[in-house]
């Protein structure tokens, strides 16, 4: 879900919803508005995208300089009107947007209706207003207390007994120039502008508006007015701000000419692995560097295994991080879901090292799965790709991986970069191992490539979009590649189902006798990745017997000329390049792929049903 409150001296409703279209891609079942005017909150909320919201508070009366609003990935309750944020307390006195799960809202809720609190929702958010608002009012019944004091104490009560995690913003109509905010698992953070301020969820909200940020850390508590705010923990410690600069460039979040933000990304990947790149090859151009792992080379000779964790696409670049540093650094590696591991106690090797692959670097699963393997010791190593992110905040080290903002809910651009930095890793780790000097400078200069092969891929996208046009009416797809390319077929086969709703499986080839044949038929076309080198041949054998029992393939090849005529219905023919860029190049076709094909299908590509951009919550 995506958060976004404003106080300053403008009016609040435009600035607001600009913010909450930018957010929108952490949630869009249903949208609202909180703005403060002199009877009270005027609270607007409508199902469905934040447009619906806007068309209903634009021209109707919203006008005040202080409010909040939300953008909601449906948890507790249903998707209608009456469960969107924000939620209003029952006395209507303060009003809240909140993100996360509150664990133990039930019991609340039966024992503040005891008490003849009404509810008009069925969310866990509701609870905590309501609590709030419930134990301000005693408050602010005892004597010599100020509306401020007893605000904070009772937000800091009622805090104190909800179980699970939030990200609050709170207005409370007897403070008409305080905005308060509260997270603890839930990504929050202030916008410090010029006589105006924000707490969001992400700094995308209030892109152009200001560049300096206050990162709110769990369980802190921040009381923000126009021209100043504070910070402090739930024990009233005082905490001293540090303002980050962040640099953006606007363009960068806009969609410009394209139809889609999945297609204006999928176009940006030749500079988004050029900047993974920048600045990261030695002067000798023997290894690659990095200089935010914040660990000595030394230390890292010492590492006799490595645990990668990631969730959804992340997961899928973990896998090709395991295929390429065994291969090339001789090192084990190990991957892991990180909601399995977060929970699992898994015994772990005292020289492991960690590495957790998230984009947004909010996962809350892969946050958990951090500080997990933080506090039994381990040094944790982050690749993210938002700055100052929680994750990113909280590891030992890491890398950023530059590659612009990703709006589009499918990964594309942040996938390919990933693959390019675990392929830059694995150079790394391998020169410190076996590698020698002139297998390292052969692929160094393998992956300077990386970015022209891109781009040779994407000139493919008309034939591509007349592949997808042909295929589209499918509902089963198979994804099939051997070693390197296996999680290239589960990711393609993620992306097909993530944005066409198609069902579709990704297997290692030669697996697929084991089970998934029995789905192949003429209404089951299968994509096959059949790349030049040891198993070349055995690919090929895949195909035919897939060819034998009547399914359509679809074959992404290196191989030119030599792939054999007729074997497949369609041939996408890539540029043969060293192992090293297979993950990030063969990706290409698949993303094209699935996008013309949701096109095709008049699927909203951008914002797919059920899915959140960033999942914040387990
Ligand atoms: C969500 C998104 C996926 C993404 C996953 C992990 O499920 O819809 O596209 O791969 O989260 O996100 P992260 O930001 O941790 O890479």
């Amino acid at each position: 879900c995506g958060i976004v409150g404003y106080i300053g001296k403008q009016d609040a409703a435009p600035i607001l919803l600009d913010g909450l279209r930018r957010l929108e891609y952490r949630g869009y079942d249903s949208a609202g508005i909180s703005i403060r005017n002199a009877e009270g909150f005027k609270t607007t909320k409508r199902t469905g995208r934040v447009e619906n919201l806007r068309k209903a508070v634009l021209g109707s009366d919203h006008g005040g300089d202080i409010g909040i609003s939300h953008t909601r990935w449906a948890t507790h309750g249903g998707v209608n009107d009456m469960n969107a944020h924000p939620h209003v307390s029952w006395n209507g006195k303060m009003t809240m947007v909140h993100n996360g799960v509150i664990e133990n809202f039930a019991f609340i809720r039966r024992e503040l209706e005891a008490k003849g609190i009404d509810f008009s929702s069925e969310t866990d958010s509701e609870v905590l207003v309501n609590l709030i608002a419930f134990l301000y009012e005693a408050e602010r019944d005892s004597n010599g207390t100020s509306d401020l004091e007893a605000l904070m104490k009772s937000l800091r009560g009622a805090l104190s007994q909800v179980e699970g995690t939030y990200g609050i913003v709170l207005l409370c109509s007897d403070l008409p120039d305080t905005m308060l905010g509260a997270r603890k698992g839930s990504p929050l953070l202030i916008g410090v502008g010029n006589g105006e301020n924000f707490l969001a969820s992400d700094v995308t909200a209030f892109a152009g508006r200001t560049q300096n940020v206050v990162y709110l850390d769990d369980g802190q508590i921040a009381t923000v007015a126009r021209g100043d705010f504070s910070i402090t923990t739930m024990d009233e410690v005082a905490i001293s701000p540090i303002i980050n600069t962040i640099s953006w460039d606007i363009e960068d979040s806009e969609i410009g000419n394209y139809p889609h933000f999945m297609l204006k990304e999928i176009f940006e990947q030749p500079m988004a692995v050029e900047n993974a790149m920048r600045g990261r090859f030695s002067q000798d151009n023997s290894t690659a560097q990095f200089g935010g792992l914040n660990i000595e080379p030394r230390e890292l000779r010492q590492i006799d295994r490595i645990l990668f964790l990631g969730c959804g696409t992340a997961w899928h670049a973990c896998l090709v991080a395991e295929y390429l540093i065994e291969k090339y650094a001789r090192i084990p590696v190990e991957v892991e879901y990180a909601s399995e591991f977060r929970y699992r106690n898994a015994p772990l090797d005292k020289n492991t090292l960690v590495f957790t692959i998230s984009q947004s670097g909010e996962t809350i699963d892969t946050l958990e799965a951090q500080r997990e393997a933080q506090r039994k010791g381990y040094r944790v190593l982050g690749i993210n790709n938002v700055v100052g992110s929680t994750i990113a905040r909280e590891n030992d080290g890491g890398i950023y991986q530059h590659s612009g903002p990703e709006i589009g809910v499918a990964s594309t651009k942040a996938f390919t970069s990933q693959c390019h930095i675990v392929a830059m890793l694995s150079l790394y780790f391998g020169r410190m191992r076996d590698m020698s000097f002139s297998e390292g400078t052969e692929i160094a200069k393998a992956l300077k490539k990386a970015p022209g092969l891109i781009a040779q891929a994407l000139n493919h996208a008309g034939e591509i979009e007349s592949i997808a046009k042909k295929y589209a009416h499918h509902n089963d797809f198979l994804f099939l590649g051997r070693q390197l390319m296996f999680p290239i077929s589960l990711e393609g086969a993620l992306k097909l189902k993530e944005i066409s709703y198609i069902h579709a499986e990704g297997y290692p080839a030669a697996e697929m006798k084991h089970g998934p044949i029995a789905l192949v038929s003429p209404d089951c076309p299968t994509v096959a990745i059949a790349l030049k080198g040891e198993i070349y041949k055995k690919s090929l054998a895949n195909i035919q017997e897939i060819k034998a029992r009547n399914g359509p393939v679809i074959a992404i090849t290196d191989a030119g000329k030599e792939f054999p005529e007729g074997l497949a219905d369609d041939v996408i023919h890539l540029p043969e390049t060293h192992e090293i860029n297979h993950a990030t190049l063969m990706s290409i076709p698949m993303q094209l792929l699935s996008y013309y094909i949701a096109v095709e299908r008049g699927c909203d590509v951008d914002k797919p049903r059920n899915l959140a951009k960033s999942v914040t919550v387990e």
